[in-house]
């Protein structure tokens, strides 16, 4: 029985020990894109959403509508959640 006990404490420390600080990183939830991730967003827009059409014009659509589309397309362009934001900031800043 102590040993069970002992056991347990262990691996209660050894949980203890292995949380990670999640406050020290402060990364906001909504962010906006920095200049280089818009960059990014504008090569990764280039090299895929031309590959099944014509690549859109970033300004034929207003920036609801691009979330709707982007919902749908970053799937299809297999763009990981980073990536779709990028793109979705790229295109939306082109509006300006
Ligand atoms: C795997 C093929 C494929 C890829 C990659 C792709 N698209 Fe599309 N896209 C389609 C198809 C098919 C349609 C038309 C049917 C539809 O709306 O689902 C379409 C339609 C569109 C439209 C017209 C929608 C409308 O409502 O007028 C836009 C704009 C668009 N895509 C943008 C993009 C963007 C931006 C990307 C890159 C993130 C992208 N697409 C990547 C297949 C693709």
């Amino acid at each position: 029985m102590k040993k069970v006990i002992a056991v347990a404490s262990f691996t209660a420390i050894l949980l203890a020990s292995c949380t990670p600080k999640a406050t020290t990183a402060a990364t906001p939830v909504v962010s906006k894109s920095t200049a280089e991730q818009i960059a990014q967003g504008k090569t990764i827009f280039e090299n895929s959403c031309g590959r099944c059409h014509k690549l859109p014009d970033p300004t034929s659509h207003n920036s609801v509508q691009w979330v709707g589309i982007m919902n749908s397309m970053a799937p299809k362009a297999r763009l990981t959640d980073e990536q779709h934001q990028w793109v979705y900031d790229y295109i939306v800043s082109v509006k300006k």
